[in-house]
């Protein structure tokens, strides 16, 4: 099986995995603004090692989401080489990703996500485990620090393992999602990787993403909250680093690009995909003048044409 991770220019622009948003018609709109991977929300092993059909269904995709990776939780080594198999023979994607970095109770509290990197040995296992199940390119998510183990010290010990590409989300596990990332992590990690090295945390314009790569030396960004505000952010970022300069989208644009995303959303799920739409609108419109009186209005859309009215009407 090809790595793609090879083939691709640098920097790397990625759809960085989220639970509950980075479903299929989110990441087709990512990639036609321009990110170069988009990855999947995070998919039990252990589901798919018992042939899940639920989680079976949330990690379809359509061809134009490619290269598309699909993020793998769990805590049993055991479980990854069937459902990295599974995975492979009825999804096809273009890589498998596993989690070591979700702080969420219910993930942590197993001794999956970021726990496994208080436990070196096990996720040496699941790697392998997983390795083992497929041939397609396995990449890992982990934090750029978990109690007193830091993504240096983890990665040093795994650094033998074939991976094909690391992302690291620069806060600590106690920070959870805000606050200072930690560049210098990022580069030391950069400093004994022959793989790609993919930086994250706190990019919302081109300008983060600059400083994100120059301070870290990553081969590339993981961007998550900032593309749902703006999944034209991947495209902006790279007219920045063309040209030194972007151009800004317009409330016109963004009534498009939302408009465009509902119509993707609904041929991935009908009417479900219309109900699913209603959290990405309140992202796109997040802090306009009169958003609040919007807001109300794009909860209760139904349709296409629902959102096409409640847009028409926006000043
Ligand atoms: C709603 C939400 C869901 C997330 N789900 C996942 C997930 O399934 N797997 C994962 O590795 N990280 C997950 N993350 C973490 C993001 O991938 C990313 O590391 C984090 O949000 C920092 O990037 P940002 O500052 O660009 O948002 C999630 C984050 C958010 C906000």
């Amino acid at each position: 099986m090809p790595n793609f991770w090879k083939k691709l220019d640098k920097p790397i622009l990625v759809l960085a995995p989220m639970a509950g948003y980075t479903n299929s018609a989110f990441r087709q709109i990512c990639r036609v603004y321009g990110a170069d991977v988009v990855y999947s929300e995070m998919a039990s092993a252990t589901a798919l090692n018992f042939e899940g059909k639920k989680t079976l269904k949330l990690l379809k995709f359509n061809k134009s989401e490619s290269p598309y990776v699909v993020q793998l939780f769990g805590n049993d080594p055991k479980y990854f080489c069937n459902a990295a198999k599974f995975v492979n023979k009825k999804i096809k994607p273009d890589g498998i990703d596993i989690n070591m970095g979700c702080p969420a109770k219910k993930v942590f509290s197993n001794g999956s996500g970021a726990a496994l990197m208080k436990d070196v040995d096990k996720a040496r296992e699941i790697i392998k485990e997983t390795l083992k199940g497929t041939d397609l390119p396995i990449s890992i998510k982990i934090r750029a620090k978990v109690g007193n183990v830091t993504a240096y010290k983890f990665i040093k010990k795994l650094n033998d393992l074939p991976i094909s590409a690391i992302m690291i989300h620069g806060r600590s596990l106690g920070q959870g999602f805000a606050g200072e990332i930690n560049y210098n992590q990022i580069k030391k990690v950069k400093t004994i990787a022959t793989i790609p090295i993919l930086a994250n945390g706190g990019i919302n314009t081109p300008e983060d993403a600059a400083k994100m790569l120059e301070r870290t030396k990553a081969d590339g960004v993981g961007i998550a909250r900032g593309a749902l505000m703006k999944p034209w952010l991947f495209s902006q970022t790279k007219e920045f680093f063309k040209k030194g300069e972007y151009k800004k989208f317009k409330l016109g644009e963004i009534k498009k690009a939302a408009i465009k995303h509902a119509k993707m959303s609904y041929r991935s799920k009908g009417k479900h995909g219309i109900v699913e739409m209603r959290k990405y609108l309140l992202w796109y419109f997040r802090g306009f003048e009169g958003a609040r009186e919007i807001r109300k209005e794009l909860v209760r859309v139904e349709s296409v044409g629902d959102i096409e009215k409640v847009l028409k009407d926006m000043l």
